[in-house]
Parts: structure tokens; sequence; C-alpha cells
């Protein structure tokens, strides 16, 4: 299996597992709550009976103890004993938030009687023939516990947030560490040989026999190529200059430079929408996205086919548009070709969709997307620039 289909697996595993976890710890809290709610009415209901009991004993009854006993169990459920019209007479554990005087304290009892009404019935007892109400509410303990999964689970998933913002950024700043030492590295290496290669080519197309040899100047072409191609590693380790380039110009000669490297039967053909506009670029590099993206397309078509290139405006941009006859990419794939190591061919890296990507959105700040794409249909390559002011 693909590393890509693995990790995707990984994601999925690791989701659903932690669903179950959080699922798993909001039913068992609930259960709990619910529990708790009902221990907590059968204490009331306890407590009001003592309460009813209490008051209608004479006093020093047998009874007495075993009510006041059961009345001074009660140390967390919050409640108001009310008269019939709901004017409260008394309270046990309730907190007031203040120093308040007597008139404060109905104001406030008040106003928790009606927040206790809307949580649960009242209970009725009587009073020598008076009808008197208990209110309640959920105890302390009981609210922490009906908002504390919330509250778990909040700080869970921000907890994850910061860890996967945090461990994708570290894994791009190495990525990037990678790409950046590696090439400088390419280009050191290269630097030193080609040097030397300056020199013979100069050596040769001076003296005879070498000078009028055809062989000196196809030496020639080659040393130039390598000196291109070194000059594009060079530019990627050292974040290369952006300068204002016609568009046009820039993407005619890469092709002239494929035209001449590639199979006959790929037919190039280049339509400037912009009149010639230009955008903000790095020639090199941006010329080795061009003949990336330009191989895939003749690798998808077989070595037979077109390559149309639009170049278009769009608000601040300029659009590249790079149409192929090729086989088409499967939607489910369109996701991963940007990616590292993912690749269809027997000889591929999976690297010249990763670089481009790279040069064009990190060193010019631009997109590159598929635009399009079907099967046998063929695809379209986007690549926005910034378009010079
Ligand atoms: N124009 C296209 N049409 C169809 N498939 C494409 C096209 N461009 C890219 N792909 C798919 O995307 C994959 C990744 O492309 P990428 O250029 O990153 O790597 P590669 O071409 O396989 O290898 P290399 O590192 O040599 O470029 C390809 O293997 C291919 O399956
Ligand atoms: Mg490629």
């Amino acid at each position: 299996m693909d590393i890509y289909k693995l990790n995707f697996r990984i994601k999925w595993i690791i989701v659903l597992l932690g669903i179950i976890v959080i699922a798993g710890s909001l039913v068992y809290t609930d259960y709990l709550a619910k529990r708790l709610v009902e221990r907590e009415k059968r204490l009331i209901d306890l407590y009001a009976k003592a309460l009813e009991t209490a008051a209608n004993q004479q006093p020093g009854g047998n009874m007495a103890f075993l009510s006041e006993q059961i009345i001074n169990a009660n140390t967390s459920v919050p409640v108001i004993l009310s008269d019939e019209a709901g004017e409260p007479l008394s309270s046990k554990n309730i907190e007031f938030p203040g120093k308040f005087t007597q008139k404060q304290e109905d104001e406030f009892l008040k106003k928790q009687i009606r927040i206790m009404a809307d949580q649960h019935t009242p209970i009725e007892i009587e009073f020598y023939g008076m009808k008197n109400y208990i209110y309640y509410k959920d105890s302390d303990i009981l609210t922490m516990l009906r908002y504390y999964p919330y509250i778990q689970l909040s700080a869970i998933v921000f907890l994850s947030l910061v860890g996967y913002v945090a461990f994708n950024y570290s894994k791009k700043a190495e990525q990037s560490k990678v790409w950046v030492g590696l090439a400088k590295e390419t280009a050191h290496q290269l630097g030193t040989p080609l040097s030397s290669l300056f020199a013979i080519r100069d050596y040769f197309k001076e003296i005879e026999p070498f000078k009028s040899d055809p062989m000196t100047e196809e030496l020639a072409k080659d040393i130039d190529r390598l000196n291109v191609i070194t000059a594009r590693f060079s530019q990627i380790g050292l974040e290369g200059k952006l300068s204002n380039e016609i568009v046009a110009n820039v993407i005619e000669e890469n092709i002239d430079y494929l035209k001449s490297r590639t199979s006959s039967y790929v037919e190039y053909s280049m339509v400037d929408q912009t009149n010639g506009a230009s955008a903000v670029m790095n020639i090199s590099l941006i010329g080795w996205v061009i003949e990336n993206i330009c191989k895939n397309a003749i690798d998808a078509m077989d070595g037979r086919g077109s390559i149309q290139i639009s170049i278009s405006p769009m608000k601040n941009n300029i659009c590249i548009d790079i149409k192929d006859s090729g086989k088409g990419i499967p939607k489910n794939k369109i996701k991963s070709i940007f990616k590292p190591g993912f690749t269809t061919k027997k000889r591929g890296w999976g690297l010249g969709l990763t670089l481009v990507k790279r040069i064009v959105e990190e060193y010019h700040g631009g997109k590159v997307y598929v635009l399009q794409s079907g099967i046998d249909k063929g695809t379209t390559f986007r690549i926005e620039l910034k378009a010079s002011i």
C-alpha cells in the first residue's frame, strides 16, 4: 500500500477512535448525571417529608430528633421553602453573592425560586393545614458533572488543534530545510566540474581542428544546459531573485527548448490574451516549472498529442494554462499529485509537481492547481503569478 493511502487510513482510524472515546465519555457522564439527579430527588423528597414531620410534631416528640438529622443531612442541594403565594420563608445551601439587606435577600431568593421552578417541580408540603412549597435545584456537583464533559472536550479539541498545527508546521519547516540543503549542495557540487568544462569549451572553440568540428557546438550546448540546471538548483537554495518578465516571451523560450528535445509528434501552441503582459518571476525557476508540467503532459499522452498554452489576465494575476491531450488524472488522485513521492510511473520520483508547487507558491507567492481533468480527455494545469504593476 502506498504511503498516502496508509496515512489517510491512519488519520481516519485516529479520528474514529477519538469519536468513540468522546462519545463514550459523554454517554458515561450523562449516565452518572442521571443517577445523581435521581439521588438528589430522593434526598429532597425525604427532606420534604422530614420538614413536614418536624413542623407538625409537638416539641420533644419522638420523631423530632430523626427529622432534624435528615434535614441536616442535606448539605449540598440548594432548597427554598416558600408559602403558597411564593414568598420565600427559609433557605438552605444557598450562598448570597454579597452582604445583602433582608429585602435584597428576599429578591434574590425569589429569583432563585424562578430558576428552581424551571429545573424541578416544587414539592408540596402541609404545615398545620397550610400549603407550603419546597423548591430545589441541582447541586454544584451535579451542575459541574453536566458541564464538565463539554469543558473537557473543548480542551481536548483545542489541544489537538494546536498539536496538529505545530506538528504540520515543524514538518513543513523540516521538509523545506531538506529541499534547500539538497539544492544548495547539488549546485555547489556541480559548480567545480562546470567551471573546468567552460574552460575546455572555450579552448575547443579557439583551437583547430575542434573549432570547425560540429561536435564542439553540441558540446557547448550541453555545457550551457548543465549551467542552466546548476543555476536552477542554486536559485532554490538562495531563494532566487524575482523580476518583471514578459510572460509570453518566457513561455516561448521554454517551449522552443522543449520542442527541440521532445518527440515531433507533440504539437505545441500558445495563445497570449494579455498583449504581452509581464509578471513577477524568476525566469530560471519558472522555466523549470513549465518544463516539469510539459514533461508530465508528454508522458500522459505517450509522446503523441498536443500541448496548448494560454496566457490570460485575472484580476491582479496572470494565468498560465497548460492543457494537454493526455490520459487525464482520476478524480481521487488529483489531491495527491503534488505530494512528494506520489507517482504512477515506473521510473518516476514523484518530485516534479512537488517542486512546481514549491517554486510557484513559496518563491512566487502564486498558485498552481489542476483546473480541469477528465479520463482520456486531457488535463489542464493552471499557474497564477502576480502581474507586474
Ligand atoms: N498532465 C498529466 N496528466 C496525467 N497525469 C499526470 C499529469 N501530470 C502529473 N500526473 C500524475 O501525477 C503524478 C506525479 O507527477 P510528478 O511530476 O510529481 O512525478 P512524476 O512525473 O511521476 O515523477 P518525476 O519526479 O520524474 O517528475 C504522475 O506520476 C502522474 O500520475
Ligand atoms: Mg513529473
